[in-house]
């Protein structure tokens, strides 16, 4: 009786042992963690006085190895203890006695195989105590078993750990590719950069790499300067077609006649004096067109545009011959074409032809954190072309450029920074070099007020903000504006006589 209560505890123990193994390795572990943290259960549950534990890696060397009150064995030399070589060779786990063992006493020894599937990927032993003394400490049976267990629970743990880390490196390495494709994919064809972090805009940049490989038709939509054309160049120069021509065209800034012979070309003849001329179809062979403005292209135009998208034919104007087009067509615009559409005004088979598929861009007031990047880039670039060194922008400066909601996108914090560059006399941008619309930096456009003033109010009000930014010097104030010192000094005497609130024509 007390004999088998033995045994029962004995048991319980060695299966809540194993029960504590598997939910503790169970958590993604460094390899060599998780083979002490097994040589150490195996030791206390099997009350032995040594142990030993190494992993293998694909090629059968030893990885990492662990010893208890045993001898630490060089590189692979486990490998070759007769025990062990039998172990890997049957892939069984034994209890034998040995009279030697990694330097320690003759003892009864445990010895298991990890593997996980076909792979052995270690082994784990114990050692009791020695042979000749007490016979008290000899392994039983369920010793071997409860081994065998823990090993076969390290076995499937150093697998999952192994192709954590593998899947991990692969991961690793498909991003690193990802983000390179993708800076590839920033430059359009005439290598200009793209910017874009923001999340927004990193979704639109995604759609704009897997669509710039296809055929397909794009409505490229956004706010005025948010970008449409670059990415409308952006899809062009990463597609196949990038050798062929760009052509863009603006459909609302001629005329629907001359519009129309813009896109389809026109005979030669039609009016008196009129030479045959192709048009944009024609000229972007193995290209791309780009219908910019798409949404301001007359209805009688929308007819004849659709006809020539779904017969892929051009007719020149007053010619019969029909001409053949390669294109891909892009187009964009800022309009709300639904509701055009509703309103009779676009024709909904030319949109659903145009919007295989859409690319809207953010607003920049909605990915602001995309605007410290921009001011740099556009720092860079204009102020290389001024010819300044290391420009600089103040935290101030920047401060209220975020404060600011850019209505006009991307193209207006580019112009205010071009702007600022063409202002400031030392190569710091300050927010006094800053013409932001509610105050032109100074200067009241009526904005905020809603006051409108003219064009000449306008113009002196600004002369006077430079005047005042110069501190009265009318040199430094010419060069500014662009203008030669006698103009400036007219413009003064002229703005005197319209009587100026201020008194800031008073040279210091
Ligand atoms: N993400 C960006 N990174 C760098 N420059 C940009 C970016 N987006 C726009 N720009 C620049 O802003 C200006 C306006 O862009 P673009 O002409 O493509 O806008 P748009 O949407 O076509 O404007 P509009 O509706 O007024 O025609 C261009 O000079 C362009 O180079
Ligand atoms: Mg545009």
């Amino acid at each position: 009786m007390p004999s088998s209560n033995f045994e029962l505890r004995r048991k319980l123990l060695q299966l809540e042992a194993l029960y504590d193994v598997g939910r503790a390795l169970n958590t993604l572990r460094p390899e060599p963690e998780l083979l002490e943290e097994l040589m150490q259960r195996a030791i206390a549950v099997l009350d032995a006085t040594s142990g030993f534990v190494f992993s293998l890696d694909d090629k059968l060397t030893v990885q990492h190895q662990f010893v208890f009150e045993l001898e630490m064995p060089a590189a692979d030399a486990v490998l070759a203890e007769p025990p062990v070589r039998q172990v890997l060779a049957s892939r069984e786990a034994m209890s034998l006695s040995v009279g030697k063992f990694l330097g320690g006493p003759a003892s009864d020894l445990l010895i298991a195989p990890m593997v996980a599937g076909e792979v052995t990927l270690g082994v784990i032993g114990v050692g009791g105590k020695e042979i000749r003394g007490e016979k008290s400490g000899a392994f039983v049976e369920d010793d071997l078993r409860f081994l065998s267990s823990l090993a076969s629970i390290g076995g499937a743990a150093i697998d999952n750990t192994r192709r954590f880390h593998r899947l991990d490196l692969m991961r690793e390495t498909l991003e690193d590719e990802n983000r390179s494709l993708k800076q590839r994919m920033l430059r359009d064809y005439s290598d200009r950069l793209m910017i874009g972090e923001s999340p927004k805009m990193q979704r639109v940049i995604d759609l704009v790499a897997r669509v710039a490989d296809s055929h397909a038709s794009v409505l490229i939509r956004g706010e005025s300067g948010t970008g449409k054309e670059m990415v409308a160049r952006l899809i062009h120069g990463n597609s196949p077609r990038k050798n062929g021509p760009f052509v863009a065209i603006n459909c609302a800034a001629l005329p629907e006649t001359l519009l129309e012979s813009e896109l389809f070309g026109i005979e030669r003849g039609v009016a008196t004096g009129v030479e045959a001329r192709p048009g944009k179809f024609e000229l972007a062979r193995g290209g791309t067109v780009f219908l910019d403005e798409v949404g301001d292209i007359p209805l009688a135009l929308q007819a004849k545009l659709l006809r020539v998208l779904q017969e892929r034919e051009v007719e020149k104007l007053g010619g019969r011959r029909r001409i053949p087009i390669d294109v891909r067509i892009l187009s964009a615009t800022h309009r709300v074409l639904e509701e055009m559409i509703e309103a009779g005004s676009f024709r909904q088979d030319l949109y659903y032809r145009l919007k295989v598929v859409e690319i809207t861009l953010p607003p920049l007031r909605e990915r602001k954190d995309d605007i410290p990047r921009l001011v740099h880039f556009f720092l860079d670039k204009y102020g290389k072309r001024e010819g300044l060194k290391d420009v600089r922008i103040t935290q101030e400066a920047l401060q209220k450029i975020m404060r600011y909601p850019f209505p006009g996108n991307v193209r207006e914090l580019e112009n205010l920074i071009e702007g600022a560059l063409a202002l400031t006399v030392d190569p710091v941008i300050d927010p006094g070099d800053l013409l932001l619309p509610e105050t032109v930096g100074g200067v009241d456009t009526g904005a905020t007020t809603g006051e409108l003033v003219s064009l000449d109010e306008l113009e002196s009000r600004y002369v006077a903000r430079v005047l005042a930014h110069t501190k009265g010097n009318l040199s430094a104030a010419a060069r500014i504006l662009g203008i030669d010192r006698k103009t400036l000094y007219r413009k003064r005497l002229d703005a005197s006589t319209n009587a100026p609130s201020e008194n800031i024509w008073d040279i210091h």
